[in-house]
């Protein structure tokens, strides 16, 4: 028995996985996030939920692919592939791989020691940048991630708590394709974190258990503490904060973030769009793969 108290239930195993092939299925249908004959590519980092996501997606019988970027991160890359590979393997799926050493000359702690930023920031740029112009070049319509309802919840307690308006803005179960830019959706935000690992144990899918050491401390782990130690006073709050805030409070904020999407031009070195000559990532693998601007071109 597989007990969710935000719903007040409590699922045998064939009706829980019905419930979140459910929850996707209405998550994607609310949101509008795939057109009929998109070609979906979900990102796997071989974590549960974007191998649980992959499963789900291919459970609807969507045409859908994935790719796993290689960070880096010593250990904990090494073995978060093999996760990945395994999956797709026995199940004759197709995994694209890209490696930010091997394809793009630098690695995530790298780039974090020579820019003294934290290594997360480095990281988030990394995957936004690479599952973008990874899908674009291979025509994908849409990319998929694995970010749960906790996730979701817990960035939007970032924003607030710093009332970062372009965030808030851009945080939506789907951003829309752009100029430059393909659609991003999130089809896991109506199910947890505990969901997704049950979900997997019950499909019998192996994933990699471990935290990325980097991000060990940061603030978003501090912000899921909090979400959960509220959800455990009141069921249900996680859900209501993050779906009170689309509904009621969303709107408020996005035409800024429609605005300043619109303001962008294409970055000379990789075409993605940006607010300056060369975007955020191309600077970034300059200044961690000491490759000069330009050679490449
Ligand atoms: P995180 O930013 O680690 O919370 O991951 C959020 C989502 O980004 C995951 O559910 C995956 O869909 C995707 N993702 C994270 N790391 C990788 C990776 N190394 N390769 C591909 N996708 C990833
Ligand atoms: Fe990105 Fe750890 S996964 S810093
Ligand atoms: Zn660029």
């Amino acid at each position: 028995m597989i007990d969710i108290k935000r719903h007040n239930a409590g699922f045998c195993r064939d009706h829980f996985l019905v419930h979140c092939r459910e929850q996707v299925r209405r998550a994607i249908h609310d949101h509008k996030m795939v057109e009929p004959g998109d070609r979906i590519v979900v990102a796997v980092s071989g974590g549960k939920d974007s191998l649980a996501l992959w499963d789900l997606l291919v459970g609807l019988e969507y045409d859908v692919d994935g790719l796993y970027l290689g960070l880096g991160i010593g250990e904990y890359s090494g073995e978060s592939v093999q996760f990945a590979r395994k999956y797709a393997s026995a199940r004759g799926l197709k995994l694209h791989e890209v490696d930010l050493q091997d394809d793009l000359g630098f690695t995530v702690p790298g780039a974090a020691s020579v820019t003294h930023r934290s290594p997360c920031g480095a990281c988030g740029l990394s995957k936004r940048h690479v599952f973008n112009t990874f899908a674009r070049d291979h025509g994908y319509d849409v990319v998929a991630t694995g970010h749960n309802l906790d996730d979701e919840a817990a960035v939007l307690l970032g924003n607030v708590l710093r009332w970062e308006t372009g965030y808030l803005g851009r945080q939506h179960p789907v951003l829309p394709s752009a100029p430059g830019f393909v659609r991003k959706v999130k089809p896991l935000v109506r199910l947890g974190e505990r969901e997704m690992a049950a979900y997997c144990v019950l499909q019998g899918i192996d994933y990699q258990v471990e935290e990325c050491p980097m991000a060990e401390g940061n603030r978003h782990l501090g912000y899921k503490e909090v979400l959960n130690a509220l959800e455990e006073r009141s069921p249900g709050s996680k859900a209501s904060f993050l779906f009170g805030f689309l509904e009621r409070a969303h709107a408020q904020f996005a035409t800024v973030a429609v605005e300043e999407r619109e303001g962008l031009s294409a970055c000379i070195e990789c075409g993605s769009p940006t607010t300056s000559e060369i975007c955020a990532f191309c600077r970034l693998r300059e200044r961690a793969s000491g490759v000069s601007l330009g050679e490449g071109r």
